[in-house]
């Protein structure tokens, strides 16, 4: 933690999440809530909600949830710190000094050098590229169709031909060589030292919070590299930025272009699709992938239309759908790239290119026709079969048969015989079961189970920080310890604790998950298992009861594998028969 807990919570505790979310989101009471438009993706009908007792929000249709700090984040894209410093000034709070160990302090002392020196130098490009010597990278940019606001707010720059020009100047602000080789702008070496980037246009590499991280740098005209980047440094991770990400995150188009390069990102913008951005010649990385989900779940990949480009198309699709992402692509012939797509058909016909952007496993099929010759009958049956097999990895036989007819459609192909062949193909995996099914049947039930003991354990949670005198009738017979799944078990350790000393805050466990990132996600969305459910009829006391049994069942069968020594296992099969005649009597509640 950067602030002292205390702290922390007094800053949460003196923002009402009801307050705070309404200068943001028009909110309508609705029973013991409040319910608005979700701001975190496009919808209709209102399934935000926002909760004055638990002081949580929470959103039915995307998951997005958490408390007032977590909502800032989210919302102004902050950091955890940042979050905190604006709610601490929104209610005229002084924040302590930040504490940090000693190494965390000189990391981040050096980041903000490292920061400091790159905002400098971008700058000083951009100071270049207006002066009388820059003229010739001004005039390249405008001879790539770049306007003079587009320059500006991407903070292009003009790198000079005096060779250590950069390096000079950053000598005379008072940098020392032991900092300055951090950056990666410069070749430090005995006999003296060089600047990294000369005589070239400069692109600055902004991270999501607009800090500029790296550089890119063109040749004007031919040259090898054309493109030379800035190395990863302490700032820079390739693998986790996205160029332009910084402006698209906040589009709200629903979803994300992803393109190769710096002048695709420019040129999409400039035309007014703000919501493009570039991996920038690397590969697309599931890191890449996690952070745009936290932007869109939709995305279109608009990449080069050549040979790499399409590599790199099908490469990224399944790292996107494995991170929950839908993917479209996008057609760009006869054009190379976004960049040149719009210099000549502009963005009325890249709007169109958009609106058909065809499926992922459309374009994967359109890959592995385009391997094929139809003009020959045998290699036209092996695009058959080639497609059948692609079809069958739909696990799904509704999905996957939906997918068979709208091949058919595509590629002309009866729909019957491309049917039969789907179903053969499956069928030749020795015992007859489509692997498909097996799949189905061997591998399904169990994660249905798994999440179906989650959900009883978010229920359990959800329904003791309700009704905190339900803890009283399980005491003894399930803890803390019973909630399977890590993360589980320490918010529960966390709610049984809070629980025995009064009321719980979920909005303050929130807190301890806030700079794991990925995880208050999963926490909020724990106390939010049932708002509907309360307990107060016969059926739902029943299912209090059966849900404790379940968790208890459960825990009691990983105990059991995990089981040491004869004793232990005696214990655990006693606990078991117990638990098949068990009543928690709710009368009182
Ligand atoms: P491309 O070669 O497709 O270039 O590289 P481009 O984006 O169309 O560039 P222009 O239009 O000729 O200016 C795509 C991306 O790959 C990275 C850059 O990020 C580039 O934008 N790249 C390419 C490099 O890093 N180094 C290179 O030498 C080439
Ligand atoms: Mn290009």
């Amino acid at each position: 933690m950067y602030y002292p807990d205390d702290v922390i919570e007094e800053v949460r505790t003196r923002n009402d999440i009801v307050d705070v979310i309404s200068q943001y989101v028009n909110l309508k009471k609705k029973g013991a809530n409040y319910f608005g438009l979700c701001p975190f993706h496009n919808e209709k009908s209102p399934s935000f909600s926002v909760s004055g007792d638990k002081q949580m929000y929470y959103c039915f249709g995307c998951g997005a949830g958490g408390n007032v700090i977590t909502f800032v984040m989210e919302y102004e894209n902050y950091s955890f710190a940042e979050a905190v410093k604006l709610l601490a000034d929104r209610a005229g709070i002084t924040l302590p000094e930040i504490t940090y160990s000693r190494e965390a302090r000189a990391l981040s002392d050096l980041k903000n050098t490292l920061l400091e020196i790159n905002r400098l130098a971008a700058n000083y490009f951009y100071y270049q590229l207006k002066q009388p010597n820059g003229r010739i990278g001004y005039e390249y940019f405008k001879n790539r169709a770049l306007a003079d606001d587009t320059i500006k707010h991407f903070g292009l720059g003009y790198a000079n031909k005096v060779s250590d020009d950069l390096y000079r100047y950053m000598r005379s602000k008072g940098y020392e060589d032991s900092i300055l080789k951090e950056t990666g702008l410069f070749f430090i070496e005995e006999r003296g030292a060089r600047d990294k980037f000369w005589n070239r246009v400069m692109f600055p590499i902004l991270d999501v919070n607009n800090r500029v991280i790296g550089f890119g740098g063109r040749v004007m005209g031919d040259g090898e590299p054309k493109y030379l980047n800035s190395p990863e440094t302490k700032l820079f991770d390739k693998s986790r930025n996205l160029y332009g990400l910084n402006f698209a995150r906040t589009s709200r188009a629903g979803y994300i272009l992803i393109c190769e390069g710096y002048m695709d990102v420019i040129a999409m913008h400039q035309a007014g699709f703000t919501n493009a951005v570039a991996s920038l010649g690397t590969a697309f990385t599931s890191q890449h992938a996690l952070l745009l989900k936290r932007y869109a779940n939709q995305v279109i990949l608009t990449y080069d239309s050549d040979g790499a480009g399409t590599k790199a198309a099908l490469r990224a699709i399944p790292i996107l759908k494995e991170a929950g992402i839908s993917v479209r692509v996008l057609n760009m012939k006869p054009y190379k790239d976004p960049d040149e797509f719009m210099k000549n058909l502009g963005k009325e016909e890249f709007q169109k290119r958009i609106d058909n952007a065809v499926n992922s496993f459309m374009f994967e099929i359109s890959v592995i026709r385009s391997q094929y010759s139809m003009q020959d009958p045998e290699s036209k049956t092996a695009f058959y079969n080639a497609a059948a097999r692609k079809l069958l990895e739909f696990p799904e036989k509704l999905e996957r048969d939906n997918y068979t007819e709208a091949v058919a459609r595509e590629y002309m192909i009866p729909l019957e015989d491309l049917k039969r062949l789907v179903a053969s193909l499956g069928g030749r995996f020795g015992t007859g079961v489509k692997p498909a099914q097996d799949e189905k049947t061997r591998i399904r039930p169990k994660k249905d189970k798994e999440d179906g003991i989650k959900k009883s354990q978010r229920l359990l949670l959800t329904w003791l920080i309700e009704r905190p005198e339900l803890l009283a009738k399980i005491d003894g017979i399930i803890g803390p310890e019973d909630f399977v799944d890590g993360l589980y078990q320490k918010v529960a350790g966390l709610v049984f604790e809070e629980l025995r000393k009064g009321k719980v805050s979920p909005a303050q466990i929130l807190n301890q998950f806030i700079e794991g990132e990925e995880q208050y996600r999963e926490v909020a969305a724990l106390f939010h298992a049932s708002l509907s459910e309360s307990l107060n009829n016969e059926e739902q006391k029943k299912a209090f009861s059966e849900t404790v049994k379940k968790i208890k069942k459960n825990s009691l069968e990983v105990q059991s594998k995990k089981a040491a020594d004869i004793a232990q296992l005696q214990k655990i099969i006693r606990q078991q028969s117990e638990l098949a005649t068990l009543q928690i009597s709710l009368d009182g509640i």
